[in-house]
């Protein structure tokens, strides 16, 4: 299955720090945010990744991430010239994906939990429907709203409703089938102009063919606002500190993937220099970690 990140957008509540800079290279705690999404992505098994963003931030995320084989992926970049909705992706990616299954992840999304990678493996497993996740919140009112039968099957989607009918946000992960491209290629642009990716979840819905997971146990940390920012940062910091870890290490989990070797990482982190994360990689690679 491939992927796609979008890393465009506006980050109009992240001002005057993303007046210049793409919100999804700010930093949550030791590492661009765009890495959590990356991470996310490899941990399910995606190696075939698009990275969507500005004509003018695209450029930036090439010189970060290159062609991918620092970390046993193979990356691939194409611009969205205007911010006019997430499912506007697909139509962007329609030639990368050539008529395939797709996961698709927002590039502010940072997860954290230790059996995601089993819950979502077996999401790109499936080859038929889509798969999205409900996290529990206090304020549904704020989200997508998905409500969903024991079986696991999604009875309504709502877009930040009056009177939500459950409280299960939406969030920005989905796996999709084969079906996807055409799917959003039949979209209209919604009443804000977006080509709405809650749109596709209910075209999906409409072929009874949306199954609904819920990420229990799973810590999914909102990056939008600075208050919420700092306290992902804070809490990955803790979570690093008292694990002796790092979270949404690229190169780590490519080597314990075997998609790179030691010496890789050895030679990765003579690039990196003088940094905790240089010292991590070494760790790895003499399997003292
Ligand atoms: P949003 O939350 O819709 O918007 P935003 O991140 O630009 O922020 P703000 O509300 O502060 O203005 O976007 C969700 C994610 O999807 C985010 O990573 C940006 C990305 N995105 C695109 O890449 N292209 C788009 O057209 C839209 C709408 C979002």
């Amino acid at each position: 299955m491939k992927g796609i990140i979008t890393a465009g957008g506006a980050g109009t509540r992240l001002n005057p720090v993303t007046l210049a800079l793409s919100k999804q290279l700010v930093p949550v705690y030791d590492k661009p945010m765009i890495y959590y999404p990356l991470a996310t992505l490899m941990e399910a098994g995606v190696r075939d990744i698009l990275i969507i963003s500005t004509p003018l931030d695209l450029p930036q995320y090439e010189r970060l991430l290159g062609d991918g084989s620092d970390y046993g992926l193979s990356l691939h970049y194409a611009v969205q010239q205007a911010p006019q909705g997430i499912a506007q992706a697909f139509h962007i990616g329609r030639e990368f994906l050539a008529g395939g299954p797709a996961s698709l992840i927002l590039g502010d999304n940072v997860f954290y939990a230790h059996h995601l990678p089993a819950q979502t493996q077996e999401a790109a497993r499936r080859n038929d429907g889509a798969t999205i996740f409900g996290y529990k919140v206090r304020d549904p009112e704020r989200y997508g709203v998905m409500e969903f039968d024991a079986a696991g099957n999604v009875i309504s989607l709502e877009e930040k409703p009056e009177n939500p009918k459950s409280h299960y946000a939406v969030v920005g992960l989905y796996f999709y089938d084969h079906r996807v491209t055409d799917i959003a290629a039949e979209l209209r642009p919604s009443a804000r102009g977006e080509y709405e990716i809650t749109d596709v979840n209910k075209a999906y819905l409409e072929m009874n063919r949306l199954r609904a997971e819920t990420l229990d146990g799973v810590d999914w940390l909102d990056t939008g606002t600075h208050e919420s920012l700092l306290e992902a940062s804070n809490f990955i910091r803790a979570i690093e500190q008292r694990r002796g870890m790092k979270v949404a290490c690229l190169e780590g989990i490519a080597y314990q993937s075997g998609w790179i070797t030691a010496d890789d990482l050895v030679r990765r982190a003579t690039q990196l220099g003088k940094t905790d994360y240089a010292a991590y990689l070494r760790r790895l690679a003499e399997g003292t970690k």
